[in-house]
C-alpha cells in the first residue's frame, strides 16, 4: 500500500481585475453590500474576446505544478479535471489538457461536482495512487464563470460572487503511509439539486432543440440560480460535519489542525467554521477577497498561495473542505 502526496502546486488567474464598483455600473449593487455579505473586494474575469478559457488556464496552472513537482510532463500517468464551466459541453477539458500539454495518450477524467469538484478530484487521484495503478496524477480545477453569469440586477445575488481562475496539483506516490493524503470523505444530497443549479441545456427533460424552438427571450435557464440563504445554512452544517469526520477517522482533534483551506464560497462561511473550531487567524487561509468564488479552482488556488506564503510546513496537518451545488461536500486530511 502507498499514500499519495501533493508534490507540486500551481495557479493562474486572468489579469483583468473586476472590482465591486465595476459591477455596480452593470447592476443595482454596492461595494458595501458585497463586502458585508461575502467579504469579496474584487475578482478576475477573462477577456471577453480571445482571452483565456477553462482549459488554457488549467494548462497554465498545471505547467507550474508539474515544474514544482520536479517531474517531466511525460511522467504524468493520468489527468483529472474538475469544472462546471467546460470549454465544450462535450468532450470535457481533460482531453484538451492531454492535447495542449502535448503528452502521451494517458487517461483523462472529468469531474463535475461544482464547488466540491477539487476535493472529489483529489479523492479519485488518491485512490489510483494508493492502489498502485499510477505514480503521478495531474489534478486541475478551473472555471470561467464570467461568460455565463447574468450581469444584470436580475442575477446580482449570483453574479457578484463568482470569479475566474485555475489551480492544479500533482499527486505522487508516497511510500511512508504516515504522510501525504491520510483520508478523503465525500457526500451528496441530491434532494437539494435545484437550490443551486444551472438548468440548461438539459432542464429535466427539455433539450437543446426544445429550448431553441421555444426561442423565449425571458428564458433564464442558461444562468445559474441559487437559493443563497438555504445554501448558506446547509454549508455551515456540512462543512463542520465533514471536517469532524475526517479528523475522527485519523484520531485527530480540531486543535491538531495546522491549516484549514476551505472552499472560498463566502468569507462569512469560513469565519463561522473558524469560530466553531476555535482556530486562530493563522490557521485558516482565505483569499476570496481577491478572487471571489472560483468554484473547483478555489481550493487549489488558495492552497498554492498558502504554500507559496510559507504557511504549509512538513509534518503539518492540512485540512481541505468544500461544499456546493448538488449538494455535494467533502474533506481531505493531509499530513504534509
Ligand atoms: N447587491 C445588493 N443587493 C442584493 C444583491 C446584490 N448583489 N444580491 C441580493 N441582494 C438583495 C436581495 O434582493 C435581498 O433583497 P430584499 O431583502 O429586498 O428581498 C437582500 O439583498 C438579501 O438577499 P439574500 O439572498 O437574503 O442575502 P444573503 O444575506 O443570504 O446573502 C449570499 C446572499 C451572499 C448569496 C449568501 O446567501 C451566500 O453566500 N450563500 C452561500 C453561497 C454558497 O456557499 N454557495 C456554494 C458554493 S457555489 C457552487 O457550488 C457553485
Amino acid at each position: 500500500m502507498y499514500n499519495s502526496k501533493i508534490a507540486g502546486l500551481g495557479y493562474y488567474v486572468p489579469e483583468k481585475v473586476v472590482t465591486n464598483d465595476d459591477l455596480s455600473k452593470l447592476m443595482d449593487t454596492t461595494d458595501e453590500w458585497i463586502q458585508e455579505r461575502t467579504g469579496i473586494q474584487e475578482r478576475r474575469h477573462v477577456e471577453k474576446k480571445g482571452g483565456d478559457t477553462t482549459t488554457s488556464m488549467g494548462v497554465k496552472a498545471a505547467k507550474i505544478a508539474i515544474d514544482r513537482a520536479g517531474i517531466d510532463k511525460n511522467e504524468i500517468d493520468f489527468i483529472v479535471f474538475a469544472t462546471l464551466s467546460p470549454d465544450y459541453y462535450f468532450p470535457g477539458p481533460g482531453v484538451l489538457v492531454q492535447r495542449d500539454l502535448g503528452i502521451k495518450t494517458v487517461g483523462a477524467l472529468d469531474v463535475r461536482n461544482q464547488c466540491s469538484g477539487f476535493v472529489y478530484a483529489i479523492s479519485v487521484a488518491d485512490q489510483y495512487i494508493k492502489s498502485g495503478m499510477y505514480n503521478n496524477v495531474l489534478v486541475i480545477g478551473s472555471e470561467v464563470h464570467s461568460k455565463g453569469l447574468d450581469m444584470t440586477t436580475r442575477g446580482r445575488n449570483v453574479s457578484v460572487i463568482f470569479g475566474d481562475g485555475a489551480g492544479a496539483a500533482v499527486l505522487s506516490r508516497e511510500i511512508d503511509t504516515s504522510k501525504g493524503i491520510l483520508s478523503t470523505h465525500l457526500h451528496s444530497e441530491g434532494q437539494h439539486a435545484e437550490e443551486l443549479a444551472l438548468l440548461a441545456p438539459g432542464m429535466g427533460g427539455r433539450w437543446v432543440n426544445d429550448i431553441v424552438s421555444e426561442n423565449d427571450p425571458e428564458d433564464t435557464s442558461y444562468f445559474p440560480i441559487m437559493n443563497g440563504q438555504f445554501v448558506f445554512k446547509n454549508a455551515v452544517v456540512r462543512f463542520s460535519e465533514v471536517i469532524m469526520e475526517g479528523l475522527g477517522t485519523n484520531n485527530l482533534q480540531p486543535t491538531d489542525i495546522d491549516l484549514l483551506v476551505p472552499h472560498q464560497a463566502n468569507l462569512r462561511i469560513s469565519q463561522f467554521i473558524q469560530k466553531k473550531f476555535g482556530l486562530g487567524d493563522d490557521k485558516v487561509f482565505n483569499n476570496i477577497m481577491k478572487y471571489g468564488n472560483t468554484t473547483a479552482a478555489s481550493i487549489p488556488i488558495a492552497l498554492t498561495e498558502a504554500w507559496e506564503g510559507g504557511k504549509v510546513k512538513e509534518g503539518d496537518v492540512v485540512v481541505l473542505a468544500a461544499f456546493g451545488s448538488g449538494f455535494t461536500w467533502g474533506s481531505v486530511i493531509i499530513r504534509w
